[in-house]
């Protein structure tokens, strides 16, 4: 096998039709990212000037997080206008300038789709508050007359995802309560009505208004729960199911049939454009059967796969779930994706140590049960990513995971932002300690992610040594790492599915597979050191911790030869 090489990422990204087919993809939080202003959040000039980095690091594409203009009352996941930039993170002009920059460099951008709900602030929303109850402003939102004797209790028993009842009543122009409207998420975040054909007219407008300007692609969020059932009927939700994810019964706000034409008039869309532009679908669906269905051949192009990111640091769990994935995605003809961590989720580096349950969205802080070892979930999170990144499909990275951040679980009380903290009073952490700026240079002001030494959420202290220069600097880091199985994986073309995988069998606590004719790969998930079942002289082409000869320790994954 060749060593390593240096990629091209220019010519990389030129090659193909469908580059999104094995493409790795870099989340970009921009509020915690890089902030070029001073104001303690991050902002798109800060990405511009930070995307020789991500080149470094390798990576072919990146998706932004919302960025659009918002009162951020879900740190922008409440929209209240589509096709401008909020002031806090820059101008129209500003994302221009950092589409080109990326494009320039070989890295296709990907923008954030809020399709579900606007913000409260919306245009759309001040004039159906402002409208009678049947108006056509109100028929773009979900506005329901209450129950009981005087309208005074919810239209139905549905709960928001952040916690609290999902309806909101309003105060009517006679200045007495009058309908509710439904919110999936928090009472800022009004849900579209999408059997209404207006909300589809005006969301074509969107989607072009970004394509044209010369996006790769979208990330769709809540892609499965634009359309609810007829008559709304009540639901109670499983306690023990992922707050997004509801059981395997029909849940009537999520998975409902009718959302997929949404997504084929989409397509449409977009195959009106050059260049692949590609649809990625935040579905959070109890089965990768059913995630599956969100990828067919005239419907989005990606789906997470959550259920990876969801399954234990368990070897047999993890064949199963990749076999699994495989098969789905591609019985739709669809590639697999692969993904530890987000925006909404406890960090990879910590969840995969935690001794207690975590469902999404919940966090962690200083009293959550079955605190994480660091050591220890850095080490798992380590030979988790070199496992990910030795598999067939596109692989979504988080901001932070290449230097190996843990989920920052000290944040004091009064410092907390998520809704989901204040609409639990507290019982739920929620997601701020995956989202504290990143730390860039150790000894400056806020690591260096702002010139003022301002961070919107505080970064703990002891990040300093995660700092992207320390890394840099240390061939043992975390980004070094990633640096090198990215290039790698690049050179192997392992994210290509026409780059056969064989498992093999090496016992119930290694996860070992065959990829092409002579790269393997072996996860050692076990607690006893595993010895290489092979003959002939290995050589390491890449390791998640030091490797002793044909000796894998615990919680390590390599990648190797035999010459
Ligand atoms: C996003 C969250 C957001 C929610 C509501 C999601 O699933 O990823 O960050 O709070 O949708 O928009």
């Amino acid at each position: 096998m060749a060593s390593p090489l240096v990629v091209d990422h220019a010519a990389r990204s030129e090659q193909g039709s469908e580059w999104w087919r094995s493409a790795v993809i870099y989340q970009i939080y921009p509020r915690s990212f890089s902030d070029s202003s001073g104001d303690g959040i991050g902002d798109l000039p800060g990405v511009t000037e930070r995307l020789d980095d991500l080149r470094r690091l390798g990576v072919d594409a990146i998706w932004l997080s919302p960025f659009m203009r918002s009162p951020q009352k879900d740190a922008g996941y409440d929209v209240a206008d589509y096709c401008d930039v909020d002031p806090l993170f820059g101008t129209l002009a500003d994302f221009d300038d950092m589409l080109a920059a990326a494009h320039a460099r070989g890295i296709r951008v990907i923008v954030d789709l809020v399709p579900n709900h606007s913000s409260d602030q919306h245009v759309w929303f001040q004039e159906a508050l402002a409208a009678a109850p049947g108006s056509a402003e109100r028929a773009r939102y979900m506005f329901r007359e209450g129950k009981g004797a005087h309208g005074e209790l919810p239209p139905n028993n549905w709960e928001s995802v952040f916690g609290g009842p999902a309806w909101t009543r309003v105060i009517e122009a006679d200045g007495r309560p009058g309908q509710w409207y439904l919110h999936l998420f928090d009472s800022s975040q009004p849900d579209f009505d999408w059997s209404n054909p207006v909300v589809w007219e005006e969301f074509r407008r969107v989607l072009r208004f970004w394509l044209d300007r010369g996006v790769d692609g979208f990330r769709v969020d809540v892609a499965h729960g634009l359309m609810k059932e007829d008559g709304l009927p009540d639901y109670t939700p499983d306690p023990d199911a992922g707050s997004m994810g509801g059981d395997a019964a029909s849940v009537p706000y999520w998975g409902q049939p009718e959302v997929h034409a949404v997504y084929r008039d989409w397509r449409k869309v977009l195959a009106e454009y050059d260049g692949d532009r590609a649809l990625c679908a935040e579905a959070w669906l109890p089965t990768i059967e059913k995630t599956a269905l969100w990828v067919r051949h005239d419907e989005m192009h990606q789906a997470f796969n959550f259920e990876y990111l969801e399954t234990e640091w368990d070897a047999a769990k993890l064949r199963a779930v990749i076999q699994e994935s495989l098969r789905a995605y591609s019985a739709v003809g669809a590639p697999s994706t692969w993904v530890l961590s987000n925006h909404d989720v406890v960090r990879h580096a910590s969840r995969l140590a935690l001794t207690a349950e975590n469902p999404q969205g919940h966090g962690i802080g200083p009293h959550s049960p079955g605190q994480p070892i660091p050591e220890v979930g850095l080490r798992r999170a380590r030979a988790a990513t070199a496992l990910m990144l030795a598999l067939p499909g596109s692989a979504y990275l988080y901001q932070g995971e290449e230097l190996g951040l843990p989920e920052a679980i000290d944040i004091p009380d009064e410092a907390r932002q998520d809704p989901t903290w204040f609409r639990t009073d507290g019982e739920r952490y929620g997601r701020d300690g995956c989202r504290v700026p990143l730390p860039w240079v150790a000894d400056a002001p806020a690591f260096g992610f702002s010139p003022s030494g301002a961070s919107w959420l505080p970064q703990p202290a002891e990040w300093a040594s995660h700092a992207r220069d320390v890394q840099e600097a240390d061939d043992a880091s975390t980004l070094r790492l990633y640096q090198h199985l990215l290039a790698v994986r690049a050179g192997e073309r392992l994210g290509e599915e026409s780059v056969a995988l064989e498992w093999l069998d090496w016992g119930v606590d290694v996860v070992a597979l065959r990829r092409g004719e002579r790269l393997f790969v072996a996860a050692n998930l076990g607690t006893e050191p595993f010895a290489l079942p092979v003959e002939g002289s290995v050589r390491i082409v890449a390791s998640s911790a030091p490797v002793d000869g044909v000796s894998v320790e615990s919680d390590t994954t390599v990648w190797f030869v035999i010459d």
